[in-house]
């Protein structure tokens, strides 16, 4: 299948995925080398490109979330870094290409996904200052920059990752799963929707539809990530599969079974798919999305 308007939206993010990274002293280069290795490795881009997506579905101008969608893919690539790390998931390959810390180091690709973190919010904050004369869009943009982070942090996100370490080795509850599942994954796709949503000055209305819409997408995502570690293609996904069960993490596949895992994420996508059907062309990108997580595990 062709994904054209997501493919659309990809490439504008992989144009521009370093325009915004802040200048840094040429006595720090190693750092921002190590930055730059993670963000220009590749990736699907999935979360940028809900930025822009949803900004434009909501009406609005999609360039002026670019900031904003860049800033999103430097916390999601720093997550990366350090769930890499021997002392999180222990991995050696992401992106096609060995992980940041076989390349740099433990210390640098600490430092770098720090780097990226506190770049990120270095972006969306210099965005609102070319904005101070603008005050409804100051304040589209003050929400879209609290939503990411509240979904990045420790109500989100780096609770998510905290659940998924102490579930390793053993018996985790079907609650306790969709806990890490939803904090780890979903909460940050559901922020880059609702950060779009948000700078597309969307109403009351579209900000719930899209917020569920990140939600099932967010959780189906993950379970999708979980099927893939089992029966995946490691060219296909960039990395290593059967990770999971080497660390002996909870997953849907362990818990559920891949039948079961399966089924769920076809009835969260039907779901999602239902959100977005009275918008039918103006939802492209999101059913694109959806079709494409279902041909993944078919
Ligand atoms: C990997 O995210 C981590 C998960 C939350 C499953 P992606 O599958 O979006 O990774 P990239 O950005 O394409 O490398
Ligand atoms: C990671 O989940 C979620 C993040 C916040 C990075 P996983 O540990 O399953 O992601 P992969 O499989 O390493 O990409
Ligand atoms: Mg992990
Ligand atoms: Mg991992
Ligand atoms: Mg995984």
């Amino acid at each position: 299948m062709e994904y054209r308007e997501y493919n659309r939206l990809k490439a504008i993010i992989d144009e521009h995925i370093l325009d915004f990274l802040p200048e840094v002293d040429h006595k720090s280069i190693t750092l921002y080398e190590a930055m730059k290795y993670s963000l220009t490795a590749g990736g699907k881009r999935l979360r940028p490109v809900l930025v822009l997506a949803a900004c434009d579905f909501c009406g609005s101008d999609m360039k002026e979330a670019l900031p904003f969608a860049c800033a999103v893919e430097y916390i999601h690539t720093y997550s990366l870094i350090h769930d890499d790390l021997p002392a999180m998931d222990d991995d050696d390959l992401r992106r096609g290409v060995p992980t940041n810390h076989k390349v740099y180091g433990e210390a640098m690709a600490l430092l770098a996904g720090d780097g990226l973190l506190n770049s990120a919010f270095e972006v969306m904050q210099k965005d609102m200052l070319l904005y101070f004369d603008d005050v409804d869009k100051l304040k589209c943009r003050l929400k879209a920059c609290y939503e990411v982070a509240r979904c990045a942090g420790i109500r989100g996100m780096v609770a998510g990752q905290v659940a998924d370490m102490e579930a390793e080795n053993k018996q985790c509850s079907k609650e306790m799963l969709d806990y890490i599942h939803i904090n780890k994954t979903a909460a940050l796709i559901t922020a880059a929707v609702l950060a779009g949503a948000h700078l597309g000055c969307a109403d009351e209305q579209k900000r719930q539809l899209l917020a569920s819409w990140g939600e099932d997408m967010g959780l189906a995502f993950q379970i999708v990530d979980d099927i893939l570690d089992v029966c995946g293609d490691e060219q296909e996904i960039g990395k290593k599969t059967g990770v999971d069960l080497k660390q002996n993490k909870s997953t849907y596949p362990s818990i559920y079974g891949l039948e079961e895992s399966k089924a769920r994420v076809f009835e969260l996508l039907d779901e999602a798919d239902e959100l977005m059907a009275p918008y039918y062309d103006e939802a492209e990108v999101f059913n694109e999305l959806t079709a494409d997580l279902r041909d993944k595990i078919k």
